[in-house]
């Protein structure tokens, strides 16, 4: 009798997917959710050849060394901040993420946020929620422009770009960009958008868009001195990553309005919000949402389960991160 491989899913995930990995699989779940600590991904991991993981699952040098079976790691999100790359590759394990199914969708929110944040949806919903509205007034609830206005995107990848053709073509933006390579010029017509320093960015920007992937270079990109080269009118969102952002500087520079705005989807540190954002009135806060339609969820959950069955089964990842020796 042939053995199925045995796999991990390390947290709740779409009953189909967990069906589809059980065709090919001894499969191990996690429907009631439950966050592991370290000790107890190692302990059952034991074992596993494959570990379907979300972004709250950290693959470390330690982790691997305590499970020799384990062959690859499917995170079911496109950031793999979450992963040690380098560590992985010398311990002979595959990475995969999901690039592509999440872009438009999160390009979506990341448009939401910005509409949010510029036009003060959230503080003037819990104005009205808390029967403070009596009267109309001229400038209640007056925000910044977002048609016409000038975007500013740090970071310019797949997701950057959809952002960037949302707001040149369907607000009529001027889009600037800084990335670490600038885009082609054929993508670059594409998204109308045009390649400058940091510092112009920051400075010449309406709102900053911020899409970059999490590294240790990457780490407050944002902080105090970043906030004081923004126009006090500007506003900025993050829908990157948690540490990007300096959030105890940004919660100072909304109360200082420094920058009229913030809409944020990650945190340092998160689920934990810094508390001082919690007290600022000019934040919009939503907890890592972007990528979250069924639609997309669902492919998100689909790659990293057909990752886990076309390496273990077939030998050949579909969106590897690295290629350790076999
Ligand atoms: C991603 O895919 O990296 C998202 O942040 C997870 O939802």
């Amino acid at each position: 009798m042939i053995t199925k491989p045995s796999v991990l899913v390390a947290r709740a995930v779409f009953p189909e997917v967990l069906h589809k990995l059980e065709q090919h699989f001894s499969v191990e779940s996690n429907q009631d959710d439950i966050v592991f600590s370290a000790e107890e991904l190692a302990r059952r991991l034991q074992g596993k050849a494959g570990v379907f993981t979300t972004g709250s699952e950290r693959i470390s040098a330690a982790l691997l060394a305590q499970c020799p079976d384990l062959r690859i790691c499917a995170n079911m999100a496109v950031g793999y901040n979450n992963f040690d790359v380098p560590a992985m590759t010398t311990a002979g394990v595959m990475a995969t993420n999901t690039p592509d199914v999440l872009t438009e969708t999160t390009a979506d929110f990341g448009f939401a946020l910005l509409m949010a944040t510029a036009r003060r949806m959230a503080e003037s919903e819990h104005f009205l929620r808390a029967g403070l509205w009596t009267r109309w007034s001229y400038d209640m609830f007056a925000g910044a422009e977002v048609h016409g206005s000038t975007l500013g995107i740090i970071g310019m990848g797949r997701i950057g770009q959809g952002i960037a053709r949302r707001g040149a073509l369907g607000f009529g933006m001027k889009v600037l960009y800084c990335n670490r390579k600038p885009l082609d010029a054929e993508t670059e017509a594409a998204c109308q958008a045009r390649h400058v320093s940091k510092t112009e960015l920051l400075q010449t920007a309406d709102h900053v868009m911020l899409v970059l992937p999490y590294s240790a270079e990457a780490h407050h990109t944002i902080g105090a001195a970043e906030l004081a080269l923004m126009k006090p009118t500007a506003t900025l969102v993050n829908i990157a990553r948690g540490g990007i952002v300096d959030d105890a500087a940004l919660a100072a520079a909304l109360r200082n309005r420094t920058i009229a705005a913030a809409g944020l989807d990650v945190f340092e540190g998160e689920p934990a919000v810094h508390p001082d954002l919690l007290t600022v009135p000019n934040v919009v806060l939503t907890p890592h949402i972007a990528s979250a339609t069924i639609p997309t969820r669902l492919a998100m959950a689909d790659l990293a389960a057909d990752n886990l069955i076309s390496f273990l089964v077939h030998g050949k990842a579909l969106t590897p991160l690295n290629a350790p020796a076999p």
